[in-house]
């Protein structure tokens, strides 16, 4: 039987009123060449995905969220089956506490809006799945490496992808990067100027040969 893996792309969505929301620039290109690259290789593959204009390769179980509490719901729910996890969303660590249910007037000079923190999905993921590897991305502006090294230990990860917010130009998007990828195994691979899609290969060729 094939492996299935499940793939989080895009940003997630917090809503402010129904009109509004909370978001990022999160692009989602990662994630959808991810999954490209795993049905290439004859995976069972899940995306959940955030809102994006990307338009979902064919064969892929898609799966469509909203906000970071949609995305835990989909991601737990899917882990269940999953050989693997990779969660190159860009999840959103806050929520409006209480969205409003009618759209907010513009009534004073300043709007207060109450955030609370969102659970932290990888964290969750990494917990309770025995049998998958998990692994996340890490978006650094600095000390990227160790970073990156903290998050892999804190949330429990088999791998950890890290790259640097470029100061040129904002990273969410840019299509050529610096990778850096490590494992709790103490492994650890640098690949420069690749684009996203030759990167997507390489991720991918760690994650499926990663030994438990
Ligand atoms: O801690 P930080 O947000 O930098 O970690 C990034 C990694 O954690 C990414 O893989 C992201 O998808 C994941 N994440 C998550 N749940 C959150 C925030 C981030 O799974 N609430």
């Amino acid at each position: 039987m094939s492996q299935a893996i499940v793939i989080t792309a895009g940003p997630t969505r917090e809503k402010i009123d129904p009109v509004r929301f909370i978001s990022n620039y999160s692009t989602g290109i990662f994630g959808y060449e991810l999954a490209k690259e795993a049905l290439r290789r004859g995976l069972k593959t899940v995306l959940v995905s955030g809102p994006t204009g990307i338009k979902a390769p064919a064969g892929v179980k898609l799966v469509r969220v909203e906000s970071a509490l949609d995305m835990r719901r989909a991601v737990l729910k899917e882990l269940k089956r999953a050989d693997y996890l990779v969660m190159a969303a860009a999840v959103s660590d806050w929520r409006v506490k209480t969205p409003a249910l009618s759209k907010i007037k513009r009534a004073n000079k300043t709007l207060t809006l109450h955030l609370v923190e969102n659970p932290d999905i990888l964290t969750e993921a990494a917990k309770l799945s025995n049998k998958a590897i998990v692994a996340g991305f890490a978006l650094e502006t600095e000390d990227v490496e160790r970073n990156a090294l903290l998050k892999l230990r804190n949330k429990g990860l088999d791998i950890i992808i890290a790259n640097k917010l470029s100061s040129k130009k904002d990273i969410f998007g840019d299509n050529i990067i610096d990778i850096i990828i490590l494992d709790r195994l103490g492994n650890r691979h640098i690949y420069r100027r690749g684009s996203k899609k030759k990167l997507a290969k390489i991720i991918l060729d760690k994650i499926l040969r990663f030994n438990i």
